[in-house]
């Protein structure tokens, strides 16, 4: 078991830098994911934990032990790709042996680690086949397997359930958690799925162009996102997002949207008249007769689309020319051009400063 320390870590490619300067701490026992867009560096991060990567500034610590100039075999990590990298001519209880036979770890005790491995993650019957005689899902865990049997200090995924659909991957999910509920090993898992990020992770990292965004809990991301890249990044469908002037009269705060459509607001510590992006979640948008509240705001509104998942309705609502998504609940709406009258609980709403994407916290929300 081991912590990961990242102390101001730069990458360049060339000339190029990719990584600014990135410093994180994981926990011991902990799961984190990195997650971000596409070329946001999570993959190269990862590489350099690994040591398959070489770092061009700062400092990677694995359990203390500085790794900068260590080899890969040498850091006690495995690591599991998208590809699951399996040889294909051994067998599968060859390809979990691998590692340790290279190690030159006795035959009793590779045949016992192989077992209770392949135990864990349900493939004792497929020991004896061959990769190419495997589904995407059992090749997935074989790669799981190949690295659990080395009882490593840390884990490191790179985007391994991608390959996967969707069923499986949900199905995978539940089984890396169950195996991380079970081993407790230190992990760092990659993803841009941020339903994968928020399912799995003890903390998440945003990252973006090479640095990091926020790190927190996925409640706390959710929560309380810093910026409007987070706000926008994390939680599905995607928070709403509308322009507005933060406007105060004696005691009362508006968002002003337009001037027939002004929500109430706790007073924030900023100025009169400052430009605001006002996040409203889906879910904090509701049709009037469920939540009388005593923050709530109601605005009649008009359905545009309806997406039903069986559980939820996504409506695209329309209000006073402002288009929202609403998750309604099944019933309440019934086709496009129906009125409904919109519920705005402003106790969750967000605030974030139109310039510099900053969050904006409700004077006293701090201390909460
Ligand atoms: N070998 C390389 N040479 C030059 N640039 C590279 C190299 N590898 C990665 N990069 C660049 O570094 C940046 C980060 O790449 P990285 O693969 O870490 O992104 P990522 O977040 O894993 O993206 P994805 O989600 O697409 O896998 C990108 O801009 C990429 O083009
Ligand atoms: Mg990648």
């Amino acid at each position: 078991m081991a912590t990961i320390e990242l102390r101001d870590v730069i990458k360049s490619y060339g000339g190029a830098e990719v990584i600014h300067g990135v410093s994180l701490d994981i926990a011991d026992h902990e799961f984190m994911v990195f997650v971000g867009p596409s070329g946001c560096g999570k993959s190269t991060l990862l590489r350099m934990v690994a040591g398959l990567e070489t770092i061009t500034g700062g400092d990677i610590l694995i359990g203390d032990r500085l790794v900068n100039a260590l080899e890969p075999r040498y850091r006690d990590i495995a690591m599991v790709f998208q590809d699951y990298a399996l040889y294909p001519h051994m067998t599968v209880r060859e390809n979990m042996a691998f590692g340790l036979r290279m190690r030159k770890a006795p035959a009793s005790e590779v045949e016992e680690k192989l077992a209770e491995a392949a135990d864990i993650l349900q493939i004792t019957p497929l020991l004896d086949r061959k990769p190419g005689q495997l589904s995407g899902g059992q090749r997935q865990r074989v790669a799981m397997g190949r690295a659990i049997v080395r009882r490593p200090s840390a884990f490191l995924f790179d985007e391994p359930l991608s390959n996967l659909d969707a069923k499986l991957r949900v199905d995978m999910r539940t089984q890396i958690k169950r195996l991380h509920a079970l081993l407790k090993t230190t992990t760092i898992y990659v993803t841009h799925d941020q339903v994968e990020a928020m399912t799995l992770a003890d903390r998440i990292t945003v990252l973006r162009n090479g640095h990091i965004e926020q790190v927190g809990t996925p409640f706390a991301l959710y929560e309380r996102p810093a910026n409007l890249f987070v706000a926008e990044f994390i939680g599905s469908p995607a928070m709403n997002m509308v322009k507005a002037y933060y406007v105060v009269e004696g005691d009362r705060a508006e968002a002003v949207i337009r001037d027939d459509l002004r929500i109430a607001l706790p007073p924030y510590g900023v100025q009169n008249g400052t430009e605001v992006v006002l996040g409203i979640r889906p879910e904090h948008l509701e049709p009037s007769q469920f939540r009388p509240h005593g923050n709530a705001m109601t605005f009649p509104a008009t359905t545009k689309i309806l997406e039903p998942l069986g559980s939820d309705v996504m409506a695209l609502c329309e209000l006073s020319g402002v288009e929202l998504t609403a998750r309604l609940t099944p019933g309440r709406v019934s086709r496009s051009g129906e009125s409904v009258d919109l519920v705005f609980d402003t106790a969750h709403v967000h605030l974030f400063d139109a310039e510099g994407g900053q969050r904006i916290e409700a004077l006293g929300a701090e201390a909460a």
